[in-house]
């Protein structure tokens, strides 16, 4: 096709199956039933809940999900292979926390600042209870027409069992759980020695 996108931004989605989803879908079920779970003061009535202390503490470290971390390790550096970055990695988890949206809830459009890599996993999810989306890094350029004809946002369907891995700097949201199913997802971020 003689015309191509140039610029991409590149993000990381996989699914993992089988014996192993279920290893670390029950080790996150059985971490998921320790937690309280309350929406973050000053937040709108209709924004999902999350677990506490969401953005300063890493949950999956402290909780020790072996499985689930192992996994996180596996596809960052599968993304960053895809990448073409050849140079040593080690990164930490700067923060990870659960979330949870309930019908009537979304997630309002936001960032995750400074942070090399953001992400989340689907735990409990029926594909219809509010789908994440995201912007465009190239949002100021579509009052141009070419831009304007490309520039929507762009979202992905949950799937227990998926992984999405994106620059921290992406703005995204989650449209409204329209359903009357709890959808439960663990959101984490990532930062590289350097
Ligand atoms: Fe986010």
């Amino acid at each position: 096709m003689p015309t191509q996108g140039h610029f991409p931004t590149p993000m990381y989605w996989d699914q993992v199956h089988g014996e192993k989803f279920k290893a670390i879908q029950n080790e996150l079920f059985l971490t998921y039933q320790k937690l309280k779970f309350s929406r973050k003061k000053g937040w709108g009535k209709d924004t999902h809940y999350l677990s506490e202390d969401p953005f300063t503490r890493d949950i999956l470290t402290d909780m020790d999900c072996k499985l689930f971390l192992n996994f996180l390790d596996k596809s960052l550096n599968n993304y960053l292979d895809q990448i073409g970055f050849q140079f040593e990695r080690k990164y930490h988890i700067t923060q990870s926390w659960f979330t949870k949206t309930c019908k009537g809830q979304y997630a309002h459009r936001h960032d995750h600042g400074a942070n090399d890599i953001a992400g989340v996993y689907y735990l409990q999810t029926n594909e219809r209870d509010g789908n994440i989306y995201f912007q465009t890094p190239l949002q100021l350029l579509t009052p141009n027409f070419i831009y304007g004809c490309i520039n929507g946002d762009q979202q992905i369907q949950a799937k227990e069992g998926l992984i999405g891995l994106w620059p921290g700097v992406l703005e995204h949201g989650t449209y409204t759980n329209t359903t009357d199913h709890e959808r439960i997802s663990i959101s984490f971020n990532i930062q590289y020695e350097r």
